[in-house]
């Protein structure tokens, strides 16, 4: 009796310094030192997930538990939090945030899908001088003067699946436009009626990465798994969830990795010359061909494959997120959308957006950059691990914590924005000073640094599409069968419930 007396109060012992202790004392230590520059949000086991759900529960908005005490404690620099039983360092302050961008050798990103064979050797995994190839590789074709050939792509892709589309699903209807302007980005006509799983491609990649996300943050046991596991916790006791994840992925790769083997045949035969007319498929392909002639391999099949995940995962949700987000404050303020509409009859009328007329949509460019301020779909980075113990500023950061970096924390702060919790998208039309002391680290939405997204131009040139173009063709209504509109997680943050607005065709 005594044994097991003495044996259960080991294992509280045990678990209470593993859970509580463990992560808490270095946290309190750091709050010690810190004082008013450090807020203590600590919770067992959940941590800053537990931190996003709750507040999600509690005030329907998924940033607005953190937002209340940066607004109520403007001195903050860190959030002090836990990742299960590790401190978890949420930075805030500008300056931390920068030095964690221009530093971000001394971080690891930790693998959101913890999938082996997915995206790890695409750009925003890879780390090193790989990652630096790829981003010297990728750069040139991402940029707008490279990506302008693409605008009549885009406007044909936005019409035909409006079209289409039962626009039921806010949330689905722009990621069906989203992805499907990945896909052809990447393959060209190569991927005409791709079908995967018996649906189309963007469709049923939509599903399988959205699920994968949401597994982790509903489902704590493969949380567990995969936080003690990683990659190999798909492996361990898999549940029938896991196991159809895991065939839905093997089916995906090996569709993938036919079209890149078909494209490389047909490169070997009939090379494009102007690279003008590439794809992003084509310049993958025709580099991967130079180096095999020169025998100097260094990109794989493989890499093109992640590659091709990695622009999938990073490219759709994020733009189709932030789209439907604008039309959700369009509806909700119908004086913003007349200035709007006007504003397209002004400047495209009844043609496509163009390379002239894109870059004179200010009106939709401050709308985007307003949801960006306040409802950025990538409200943190990506967690990361800290390689060796690290000083950022006064803090020292030890081996193996986790940092996320809250990249819009002072967009509420109205230190850096005059009213600064008001939705006033006109402030992005001023000519003069929008953003108060600013150390260029406060308006981040693409993140900052070397690190800063690759696709900033392409998402910006689509979701200006796709909002001129919705606009002209529809009234954007608030749906009046929802009661509850909330900011809520899909791995990024948006709208929901999905079916929040009607579309309304004009005449
Ligand atoms: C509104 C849309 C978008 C937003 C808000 C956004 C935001 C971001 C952010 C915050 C990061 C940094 C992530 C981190 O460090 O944890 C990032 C990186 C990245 N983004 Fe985007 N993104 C968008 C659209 C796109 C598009 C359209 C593509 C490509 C098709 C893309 C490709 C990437 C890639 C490859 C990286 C990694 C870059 C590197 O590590 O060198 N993104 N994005």
């Amino acid at each position: 009796m005594e044994f097991y007396l003495i044996a259960i109060l080991s294992l509280i012992a045990l678990m209470a310094y593993f859970l509580i202790l463990k992560p808490l004392v270095p946290l309190l230590i750091l709050k010690l030192q810190l004082g008013d520059k450090a807020i203590l949000m600590f919770y067992p086991i959940s941590g800053l997930l537990g931190v996003f759900t709750k507040s999600i529960k509690n005030n329907h908005d998924v940033m607005e538990t953190m937002n209340k005490a940066l607004r109520k404690n403007p001195k903050a620099k860190v959030i002090l939090s836990n990742y299960f039983t590790t401190p978890c360092i949420l930075i805030t302050g500008s300056e931390y945030i920068k030095d964690t961008f221009l530093d971000h050798n001394d971080f690891e990103k930790i693998n959101p899908f913890m999938l082996p064979s997915f995206i790890q050797r695409g750009l925003l995994m890879m780390e090193g001088e790989d990652w630096k190839r790829q981003r010297k590789f990728l750069g040139s074709a991402f940029t707008f003067e490279k990506l302008k050939s693409r605008l009549p792509m885009m406007n044909k892709v936005v019409q035909s699946i409006a079209e289409k589309d039962d626009k039921k699903n806010l949330n689905d209807f722009m990621a069906r436009i989203t992805g499907e302007v990945v896909i052809k980005s990447f393959f060209g006509e190569l991927a005409e009626g791709l079908q995967l799983e018996g649906k189309d491609a963007q469709i049923a990649l939509i599903q399988l990465t959205g699920e994968i996300g949401l597994m982790q943050i509903e489902n704590i046991y493969i949380f567990l798994k995969q936080l003690l596991f990683k990659e190999r916790a798909w492996d361990i006791f898999p549940g029938q969830k896991e196991k159809d994840i895991v065939r839905r992925v093997e089916n995906l790769k090996m569709k993938v990795k036919e079209l890149i083997v078909k494209r490389i045949e047909q490169l070997r035969e009939n090379p494009i010359q102007d690279e003008g007319k590439m794809v992003f498929l084509d310049l993958y392909v025709t580099e991967y061909l130079k180096q095999q002639k020169q025998k100097e391999q260094q990109i794989e099949i493989e890499e093109i494959l992640h590659q091709f995940i990695t622009l999938f995962f990073a490219g759709t949700d994020t733009t189709a997120t932030t789209s439907g987000t604008c039309l959700y404050y369009l509806a909700k303020y119908p004086e913003i959308q007349s200035e709007i509409l006007e504003e397209v009859q002004q400047v495209i009328g009844n043609n496509d957006v163009n390379e002239e007329n894109l870059n004179k949509l200010n009106k939709i460019n401050a709308l985007i950059q307003e949801v960006f301020r306040l409802k950025n779909p990538a409200f943190v980075t990506l967690f990361r691990t800290v390689k060796q113990d690290k000083q950022v500023q006064e803090i020292k950061l030890k081996k193996g914590w986790v940092i996320v970096q809250m990249q819009n924390a002072n967009s509420i702060q109205d230190s850096h924005f005059d009213n600064a919790t008001e939705f006033n998208y006109k402030r992005w039309l001023n000519k003069g000073n929008v953003i108060k002391n600013d150390n260029g680290f406060i308006h981040i939405p693409f993140a900052a640094g070397p690190r800063n997204c690759i696709g900033q131009h392409m998402a910006l040139m689509e979701a200006k599409i796709i909002i001129a173009l919705i606009v002209r063709k529809y009234k954007i209504l608030l749906n009046p069968a929802v009661e509850q509109i909330r900011f809520g997680v899909k791995f990024l943050q948006c709208v929901e419930p999905d079916n929040c607005l009607l579309f309304e065709k004009r005449i």
